[in-house]
């Protein structure tokens, strides 16, 4: 029997040792210490054994038992090791090869430009405000003091949606929407999408982008709106800048100004860039008409207000010396890339 239990220790020694995965080691384990397995069997036999002598051959046994266990927890867990130290080694990451490019696109230059403008006025306290691209043309049209007959509604200007709706031809509709909203005062910007029905060439483009302002308040004067866009202009394109206010028409203020910066490319001598004026026409602006207080339920007598617009575009084009619109749309990477 002694001699038995010594052949099967060595048997599951010798097999636990050769057993190259956890399926047959598996094996092995039933073989020997499974139900039917051969250490069982001894087990079985033990009436075999003279009584006197069990006790210590069952002792045997269950050290043979333990033994085996042992032996086989110790291969599994260097089967597991060798496992794991395979997996890493096949899974291993090359840290010296070339790192995939990572393409992010950037800002287009008419972003850049709005959110500058937009910096600027958010500094001096305004909000930024946002208006419908499809408008009614009361909004775009009659609360502006543009009526019926005035050119600007020519359907050869603007796109007609039906007899009432339009695509909006100026962000200045915004205005009569923020006045009526009844909350006062006022001080806001709005960039947005304009629409014309212009052919496309190197200033023109039935889509573009303006940005309108307006303040309204007490006590507002033609001296504040000066000085606002003064501040804006140095702010915009250099310290240095002087700003032109030339007197000019638009139905929706009275007075109205255009305004021209001086040139910053020749500090006003006189280039390609300014047409040899020295001046660069950047808006429109004006004191908000009386008229359109009231028709947008503002009180004339007690407030007042200036206005002003400003085309994107052309500040983007200004600011990157780009000499022609079209560049702004076409979307080619290698042009957009610059900015
Ligand atoms: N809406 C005008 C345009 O499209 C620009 C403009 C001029 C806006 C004077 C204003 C303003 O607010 O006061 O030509």
């Amino acid at each position: 029997m002694k001699e038995k239990l010594q052949s099967i220790k060595e048997d599951a020694l010798a097999q636990i040792a050769q057993a190259d995965d956890r399926n047959k080691l598996n094996e092995v384990r039933v073989s020997f210490l499974g139900k039917k397995g051969m250490l069982t069997a001894v087990l079985k036999s033990m009436k075999e054994v003279a009584p006197e002598e069990r006790p210590a051959f069952g002792q045997l046994v269950n050290e043979t038992r333990a033994l085996i266990e042992g032996a086989l927890e110790e291969r599994r867990s260097a089967l597991e090791q060798a496992a794991l130290e395979q997996q890493l080694k096949d899974e291993v990451i090359d840290v010296t090869l070339p790192a995939k490019k990572n393409n992010v696109g950037h800002r287009h230059p008419n972003t850049i430009a709005r959110e500058e403008v937009e910096r600027i006025f958010i500094g001096m306290g305004y909000e930024v405000m946002e208006g419908p691209e499809i408008e009614y043309d009361e909004y775009n049209f009659e609360k502006l003091n543009i009526p019926a007959n005035h050119p600007a509604k020519d359907e050869q200007d603007t796109f007609y949606i039906s007899k009432d709706i339009v695509l909006r031809t100026q962000t200045s509709p915004v205005q009569a929407r923020a006045m009526e909203t009844g909350k006062l005062p006022i001080r806001m910007i709005s960039p947005g999408r304009v629409f014309r029905s212009d052919e496309v060439d190197a200033t023109h483009s039935p889509s573009f982008h303006q940005i309108e302002g307006l303040v309204i308040d007490k006590n507002i004067t033609f001296a504040d709106l000066k000085g606002t866009l003064e501040q804006f202009a140095k702010e915009l394109f250099g310290e240095e800048t002087k700003t032109k206010f030339r007197p000019h028409h638009f139905p929706f203020t009275e007075p109205s100004a255009e305004v021209d910066v001086s040139c910053f490319k020749c500090k006003g001598k006189g280039c390609r860039f300014c047409k040899g004026s020295g001046w660069i026409e950047i808006l429109g602006c004006g004191m908000v008409h009386p008229h359109v207080l009231e028709m947008c339920g503002i009180d004339p007598e007690v407030y007042t207000g200036f206005a002003f617009g400003v085309g994107l575009e052309r500040i983007a084009l200004l600011k990157y010396e780009i000499d022609d619109m079209r560049l702004l749309y076409e979307n080619d990477a290698r042009f957009l890339k610059q900015f």
